[in-house]
């Protein structure tokens, strides 16, 4: 996905993660945020302690279930990995078509009356409103994003025959691409084996080998059927294109992959692209496992190698070197390391399997200042060679405005405030932010202190104020405020707030 010439990696919609405490109630840690993160960037994120951050860094990735909202992710495609929703909604499509159309007549009726509301009134329906559209809006979503055009067709099963075939022929390719990879590891092994001594390991080459070409054989075959099948869909598409809605709705089709809806294998197997670096080195570390084995498990586990493989050293020695630590380490445990050198350990797990995003979360916050540096500087050099992602949480402004290309500010479970990050300092528009800003140490000692920067206490997110939740603690406060959220909107280039009353010194 395309967006202002960057690609979009991933792409967050009213994110919920609603912790259930019992008896309908809830601490509504993330509670509806939207945000896209750009590939190749770092995206800052900050904000009090327990606004949310720590839990959204492990939602996007899905260590906790979601309660709402989606997670699209751009990194693989959609067609290579069919997941099982896919087929779920093209086989639904007719029963998911008649719901649509109920949402909208709901919605339509909803905006007649609301419509011939007082002001008063209208403030007192917002929440509503804003309700039944996001219903409708969903709905449509969900359908177009992957049929797109086809949803005005009135009698679809030809159309959803030929989907499921295609999704079911997508899901063979994609086993298949598994066997591959698999055989060649094998081949890989075997070589490296026989590296000194070819003719020794002849048979077992050749039959490996075979192995590799078999499959691709395969694969070619299968692939061969699939775009068979994009043919005869691509015509059944041409009776359709007089519609004007036809168009509209192809411009909706969206070949990302909503995290959420994957099946528990299906994610199994993104996770390698998906990685989390924990604030404290120590505890994360199984102290029983040295180096190599602590950094050889996801290797294992995404089948980069086979177990006791002798190319696997190799590669951790590889990884090991990249993140400044010595290769006589590899035999070492946890506990015979300080904390900078722990910490390595852990981003040298982290980006082992070649991740796309990695979530740092609090990576540096417990290091010495000193050591912190060594450690960012490690992380952006591996940024940029590997062409990773970023999405960097910590207390320490002083840290992620260094290091955050963009900067994005949490107040009790929804974004406040995100822009480039010399944008957000240069001219903050959320009360928030400003006082985050202005809580800034400006002396060395104070430089890791907890962000604890407004007067009165910081309220509950089991039971948040009403409107917008900063009410409670904001300078700015006026009558609407206590009532209606604000929207999350887009105010100048890439810069979005959700305020009534945007810092106007800085517009
Ligand atoms: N697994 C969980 N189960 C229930 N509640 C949780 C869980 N994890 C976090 N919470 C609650 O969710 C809210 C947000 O917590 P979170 O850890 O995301 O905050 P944070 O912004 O990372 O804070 P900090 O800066 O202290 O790390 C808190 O009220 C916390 O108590
Ligand atoms: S919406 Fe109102 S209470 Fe909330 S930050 Fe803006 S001015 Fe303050
Ligand atoms: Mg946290």
């Amino acid at each position: 996905m395309q967006s202002n010439d960057r690609k979009v990696l991933l792409s967050i919609r009213d994110l919920k993660q609603w912790f259930p405490l019992g008896k309908g109630i809830y601490n509504k840690a993330n509670d509806g945020i939207s945000i896209d993160i750009y590939e190749g960037e770092t995206f800052g994120l900050v904000g009090e302690s327990g606004c949310g951050k720590s839990t959204l860094g492990r939602t996007i990735l899905q260590v906790y279930k979601q309660t709402d909202g989606r997670t699209m992710y751009y990194g693989e495609s959609l067609d290579e990995l069919a997941p099982e929703y896919v087929r779920n909604t093209i086989k639904n499509l007719d029963a998911k078509r008649k719901d649509l159309v109920k949402l909208e007549e709901k919605r339509d009726k909803f905006i007649e009356e609301y419509e011939k509301l007082s002001d008063e009134q209208k403030i007192e329906k917002t929440e509503e409103f804003r309700l039944v559209k996001k219903q409708a809006y969903d709905a449509l979503f969900d359908i177009t994003s992957i049929v797109g055009g086809f949803i005005v067709a009135e009698d679809l099963k030809p159309f959803t025959y030929h989907d499921i075939k295609i999704i079911d022929i997508s899901r063979t390719l994609h086993n298949l691409n598994l066997k591959l990879d698999d055989k060649n590891v094998v081949l890989a092994d075997v070589e490296y084996t026989y590296k000194d001594d070819e003719t020794k390991g002849k048979d077992k080459i050749e039959a490996a080998k075979k192995a590799v070409t078999d499959t691709e054989a395969e694969i070619a075959e299968v692939r061969k059927l699939l775009a068979k099948e994009h043919e005869v869909l691509e015509e059944m598409r041409e009776p359709l294109r007089s519609d004007p809605r036809f168009e509209e709705y192809e411009q909706w089709k969206d070949d990302g992959i909503d995290l959420a809806r994957l099946k528990n294998e299906e994610m199994r197997q993104l996770r390698k692209d998906l990685q989390l670096i924990f604030q404290d080195p120590y505890s994360s570390l199984n102290p029983r496992m040295s180096v190599g084995q602590i950094i050889g498990e996801g290797l294992l586990a995404h089948n980069f190698f086979k177990k006791n493989s002798p190319r696997m050293q190799e590669r951790i020695l590889k990884v090991m070197d990249d993140c400044g630590l010595a290769p006589y380490f590899v035999h070492r445990y946890p506990h015979q390391f300080s904390g900078g050198q722990r910490q390595r350990i852990g981003i040298a797990r982290s980006l082992a399997t070649n991740p796309k995003f990695v979530v740092c979360d609090e990576a540096v916050s417990a290091l010495d200042v000193s050591i912190q540096s060594q450690i960012i500087n490690l992380l952006s050099d591996l940024k940029d060679q590997q062409n990773l992602t970023y999405l960097f949480i910590t207390h320490d402004l002083s840290v992620v405005k260094y290091i955050s290309d963009r900067i994005g500010v949490m107040y009790l479970g929804n974004m406040v405030e995100l822009a480039d990050s010399q944008e957000i300092f240069d001219h903050p528009l959320h009360p928030y932010t400003e006082a985050l800003l202005g809580a800034i140490p400006t002396t060395d000692v104070d430089q890791s202190r907890e962000l604890q920067i407004l007067e009165g206490d910081i309220p509950s997110p089991v039971n948040p104020p009403s409107g917008c939740k900063f009410h409670t603690r904001c300078k700015y406060c006026t009558d609407i405020c206590t009532k209606v959220v604000p929207e999350w909107q887009e105010i100048r280039d890439n810069h979005f707030v959700a305020c009534h009353h945007l810092l106007e010194n800085n517009l």
